[in-house]
């Protein structure tokens, strides 16, 4: 994310979302938007845990601010196409204010402090020292705009399953890679050979600087989707929302070996049944559910 420049003139476009719906709204910002950040006004951090609260108010910082009307309207009927009813979204009832230039990714960075997932994996925003223990694994991150700061729920589930089924010197791909956050933490726990693809051209440079930055250079990220991978892996992510899953069931299953596990995360629990339904298709067997806050996730076996 860029600082903001100091000629340009920036608006404040503040809108009511379901707070849930976080990080999915803000990506849509930056899809629709010439945005150089999004904020959740109501977030607070306490003890390292991100609290907020019921009613969402999302500060997108915007240079362009005719339309937002008719942005917002085709922004919203495109998430509803990708499967988001009304109530996940929340009221988008907006505002837009002129404002003071100022840092916001500075305010931003302020409020992303280090995410302890488990007891063992951490989180650390690049811009904080962080002393960590022996036994801990850790991840530097800078995500830019892309999804995974290893705050959201649907990548701490990934996560989990990742530490708790990947087998020793495992071939694991992650497929919607975002920030490259789960493929990094493989390398990290010991998976000899990652690949990660994503349908999303402006995140894959983002995945490769995380990798560097994390000392694992030769993880694989490319502009892809699962149906035209021929390698087959014994630990498949993919933390992409319920409809996608749904379409992909099968080529995710095309790309395991015969003993693989398959996280599938970014379901919501009311879309549980989608995935299920697909799981099923698939003749997939289900080795565990797992559930965060109101999201879903399955690791399902051949
Ligand atoms: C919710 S983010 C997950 C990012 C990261 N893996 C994590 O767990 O935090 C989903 C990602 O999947 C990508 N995506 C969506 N549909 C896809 C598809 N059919 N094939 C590959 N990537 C896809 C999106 O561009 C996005 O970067």
């Amino acid at each position: 994310m860029n600082a903001l420049n100091n000629q340009e003139q920036y608006y404040e476009l503040r809108f009511v979302i379901n707070p849930e719906m976080e990080e999915e709204i803000s990506n849509m910002c930056f899809e629709i938007f010439d945005c150089d950040g999004v904020i959740l006004e109501e977030e607070a951090f306490k003890d390292l845990e991100m609290i907020s609260t019921t009613k969402g108010t999302l500060k997108a910082f915007i240079k362009d601010p005719e339309n937002i009307a008719e942005r917002l309207k085709s922004a919203r009927e495109m998430m509803i196409a990708r499967g988001f009813s009304e109530e996940d979204l929340g009221s988008w009832e907006f505002t837009v204010t002129k404002i003071e230039n100022e840092d916001w990714s500075k305010k931003w960075k302020e409020k992303w402090d280090v995410t302890h997932v488990t007891d063992k994996i951490t989180v650390v925003p690049t811009w904080i020292e962080y002393q960590p223990k022996d036994h801990e694994v850790i991840i530097k991150l800078d995500p830019g705009c892309a999804f995974g700061t290893g705050t959201h729920q649907t990548t701490q589930l990934c996560m989990k399953a990742l530490e708790k089924y990947m087998p020793e010197k495992a071939e694991v791909a992650d497929i919607g890679m975002g920030s490259g956050i789960l493929a990094i933490l493989a390398k990290k726990l010991g998976a000899t050979k990652v690949y990660g693809c994503d349908n999303d051209e402006t995140v894959i440079q983002t995945a490769i600087d995380n990798a560097k930055l994390n000392d694992c250079p030769d993880i694989t990220f490319e502009l892809n989707t699962a149906d035209k991978i021929k390698d087959k892996f014994d630990f498949v992510c993919a933390n992409i929302l319920h409809n996608v899953l749904f379409e992909i069931m099968g080529d995710l299953k095309n790309i395991m070996k015969d003993n693989a596990y398959l996280s599938l995360s970014g379901i919501l629990d009311e879309k549980k049944s989608v995935v299920l339904e697909a799981i099923e298709r698939e003749n997939l067997k289900i080795v565990e559910e797992i559930h965060q806050d109101q999201w879903t996730s399955f690791v399902v076996t051949k």
